[in-house]
């Protein structure tokens, strides 16, 4: 096998002495392809973000709900958030108990709250009418409300989830209404939380957000938490040399904030993160292979197995991801070229990598999609009847297990009924 630019997997010993041509071959492309050791160490850091002794790292499992890796995710001691009854399904599954369980719900039937109620899941709810709707399901119990910090973050519009253009959480000023829903109804507001958006790379408009928060905290009596949300960015462009995000200033500032909280209150409160992307992107890239290579008035294009289908986020919000390159023969790349990777889908808009200056790629070579692990296999879909991908796992001692089956057509039809009885 020939590395032809492997810059980034190289640096993390990502495939740990396995050959990605062969797990190429062997497992079929797409494929994700997971490392345990990776994904163990982003818990670590996270969970060692604060001396804070109060301090729950939720794992937001949106970002990647495969079983094993929850399984692992629970092993290393974090709890999780949940945005739908199938997460919670997903997370009971992978040995959470209900009370490590947080449902962040936003405009759910009265059905879907109470599916979290039944189970013994807290429920955060993020408007004064889901929190109406929660008092008249469960009057007389414990509850948390989200609340908009004012300010926002994130890495595209899309994705900002504070501020004043998003349809998240109850306005600061609303305060005085909660306390009346919660009067009506005889509830506890044991929790307070907040997501500003995804990815951000310096910590100021969290601690900001985090700061305003805090504000809301001091007029409710009954809290037990405080939840600061996610959004904790990883570096796509690593092989240009970007950066990671400076946790440690970040956990130093928080610290303070929430050493100097307790002791202003006199209030030891549990404060909590819900990181999805931090702890599950870079763990994991996908295999594809390289079935045509062709020029298009000039432009290059090359053409692979992972479409928009496989990989979403590169079309739903312009999003960068690396992309490495093996070969199986020996066969050498004189030159480099701009090229566009795109997918095999029906779509012009199918494209995983615009102008990318790269070593010649050629046909049958088998390319590594870097940082794919968050909303990766999560968000993608049978789009064009195609089969959602397989998932491995590179365990710690570099063994490769399955840990997802590659859709079959079964999957496909599974659940439609055909007229022709
Ligand atoms: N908490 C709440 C309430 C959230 O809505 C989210 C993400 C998170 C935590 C975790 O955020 P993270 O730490 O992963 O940034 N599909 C987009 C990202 C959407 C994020 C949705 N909410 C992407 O591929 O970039």
């Amino acid at each position: 096998m020939q590395k032809v630019y492997t810059k980034v997997t190289d640096q993390l010993d990502f495939f740990q002495g396995n050959d990605p041509t062969k797990l190429a071959a062997e497992y079929g492309t797409p494929l994700y392809v997971y490392n345990e050791r990776i994904l163990r160490q982003r818990c670590r850091d996270l969970k060692g973000l604060v001396t804070y002794p109060h301090f729950v790292v939720d794992y937001s499992a949106k970002a990647n709900s495969n079983l094993a890796f929850l399984e692992i995710v629970k092993e290393e001691g974090l709890e999780v958030d949940a945005m739908s009854p199938g997460e919670i399904h997903m997370e009971l599954l992978a040995g959470f108990a209900p009370k490590e369980i947080f449902y962040i719900c936003n405009n759910v039937s009265e059905e879907e709250m109470r599916f979290a109620i039944e189970k013994g899941v807290i429920t955060s709810v993020d408007s004064l009418s889901q929190l109406e709707q929660y008092g008249r399901l469960n009057p007389g119990g414990e509850v948390a409300v989200r609340f908009n910090p004012g300010v926002g973050a994130g890495h595209h519009e899309k994705v900002v989830t504070a501020g004043k253009k998003t349809k998240f959480a109850v306005d600061a000023e609303k305060v005085d209404d909660v306390k009346a829903i919660l009067k009506k109804y005889n509830l506890k507001l044991i929790g307070i939380n907040q997501h500003i958006g995804s990815l951000f790379m310096d910590g100021k408009a969290f601690t900001q957000s985090v700061a305003s928060l805090l504000e809301i905290a001091k007029q409710f009596d009954d809290l037990q938490f405080i939840d600061m949300g996610g959004g904790f960015g990883i570096p796509y462009h690593k092989e240009d040399g970007e950066a990671p995000l400076d946790l440690e200033d970040l956990g130093k500032h928080l610290d303070e904030t929430l050493k100097a909280f307790a002791k202003e209150t006199g209030r030891e409160i549990t404060f909590r993160i819900e990181p999805g992307r931090y702890i599950s992107a870079e763990c994991s890239v996908i295999l594809s292979q390289v079935h045509a290579v062709k020029e298009n008035h000039g432009k290059k294009f090359v053409g692979c197995d992972v479409g928009f289908n496989v990989l979403q986020r590169p079309i739903m919000y312009d999003s960068y991801h690396g992309v490495e390159i093996f070969r199986a023969s020996e066969e050498k790349s004189e030159k480099e070229e701009t090229v566009s990777i795109v997918g095999n889908i029906c779509e012009s808009g199918d494209i995983l990598a615009k102008d990318r200056t790269l070593p010649e790629i050629k046909e049958g070579d088998t390319l590594c999609v870097l940082d794919a692990g968050a909303y990766g296999h999560a968000m993608s879909s049978n789009y064009n009847c195609r089969l959602r991908p397989a998932e491995v796992l590179i365990r710690e001692n570099g063994e490769v297990v399955l840990i997802r089956e590659r859709d079959d057509f079964a999957d496909l039809t599974r659940h439609q009924i055909s007229l022709k009885k």
